[in-house]
């Protein structure tokens, strides 16, 4: 199917700043896309990169935390032909002013790209340094948006402290039925501040699939157009109204199909919501 068709099909959602919108299925580069010099592997991420396009999504997000990610995504989105079709994000995970500098043009080198979509700092490493920094560059083009992460409930409140004055475009953060703390205050701050929410860890690091190891999708999941266990936890993930997109880690092309897969057809209302937490913390 042509890709801009794919991308027709699959759940957009708006960056509430700029009301641009971005497919609400991503991937994550973390570990699945560390694999320079390892040619079978990059072999597989090539494949995940280019079913992500193909079906329609675009959202890749890195950082220099995750070895050689940035510059195997550059190379690999190069080498498909898919630069100009993705929304890339990336990270600055450093402390000072001029380190924090080197490090996202280093980035902006690995990932082949002259201006990043997205510069996020990366679990608040040195956040009022670095988003000085991002403001400058946002004016002069070198950034579109900016942003903060996180990846655990204990720093949520001060992802809050520094969402709320509303000059922060993206938040990303953990967010899923097995890590639901964000939805308590932060995803409310982000929506009351018109920031866009990125989920990370959506299946707490693969352990979901653990839990769930043997069972059976209930019979009602298909009500809500559910397949399989990643697309229940996606779209329960998706089903909250301050999300705006979620990036499961994996290089497996299957697992980047069976993931965008969550982006259409129906969501959970809030009532099917509340179930789906209950029916997975029977388990
Ligand atoms: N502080 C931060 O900013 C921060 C922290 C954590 C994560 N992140 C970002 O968020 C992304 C996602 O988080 P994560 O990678 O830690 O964890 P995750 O997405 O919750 O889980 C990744 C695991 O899920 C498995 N998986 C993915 N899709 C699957 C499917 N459809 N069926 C079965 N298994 C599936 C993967 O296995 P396979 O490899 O076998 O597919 C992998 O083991 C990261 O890659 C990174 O980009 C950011």
């Amino acid at each position: 199917m042509p890709v801009a068709r794919a991308a027709d099909r699959i759940l957009q959602r708006p960056i509430p700043k700029t009301g641009e919108t971005i497919p609400a299925v991503g991937l994550g580069t973390w570990q699945g896309f560390d694999v320079a010099g390892d040619s079978a592997a990059t072999g597989q991420a090539r494949e995940a990169l280019k079913t992500l396009v193909e079906l329609g999504g675009r959202v890749i997000d890195s950082s220099p935390m995750y070895g050689s990610a940035e510059s195997v995504s550059g190379q690999l989105a190069d080498e498909l032909g898919v630069k100009s079709r993705l929304f890339v994000a990336t990270k600055v995970w450093t402390r000072g002013k001029q380190a924090g500098i080197r490090q996202m043009e280093d980035s902006m080198r690995k990932l082949r790209v002259e201006r990043l979509d997205l510069m996020q700092v990366h679990n608040l490493v040195d956040a009022a340094t670095h988003l000085a920094t991002l403001r400058e560059w946002k004016k002069a083009g070198r950034v579109r948006y900016l942003g903060v992460t996180h990846y655990h409930a204990g720093a949520h409140g001060d992802l809050e402290r520094i969402i709320k004055p509303g000059d922060i475009d993206f938040v990303q953060v953990n967010y899923s039925l097995a890590e639901p703390e964000a939805e308590r205050s932060l995803l409310g701050a982000a929506a009351s501040s018109r920031t866009a929410v990125i989920v990370n860890r959506p299946f707490a690091e693969g352990a979901m699939f653990g839990v769930v190891k043997g069972q059976p999708l209930p019979d009602w999941a298909k009500e809500i157009g559910c397949a399989t266990w990643a697309q229940f936890f996606l779209k329960w993930i998706l089903s909250h109204p301050a999300v705006t997109c979620v990036i499961p880690g994996t290089r497996n092309a299957k697992h980047v199909a069976d993931n965008l897969g969550a982006a259409s057809g129906p969501l959970p209302e809030e009532a099917t919501r509340r179930k789906m937490a209950a029916h997975f913390n029977s388990l």
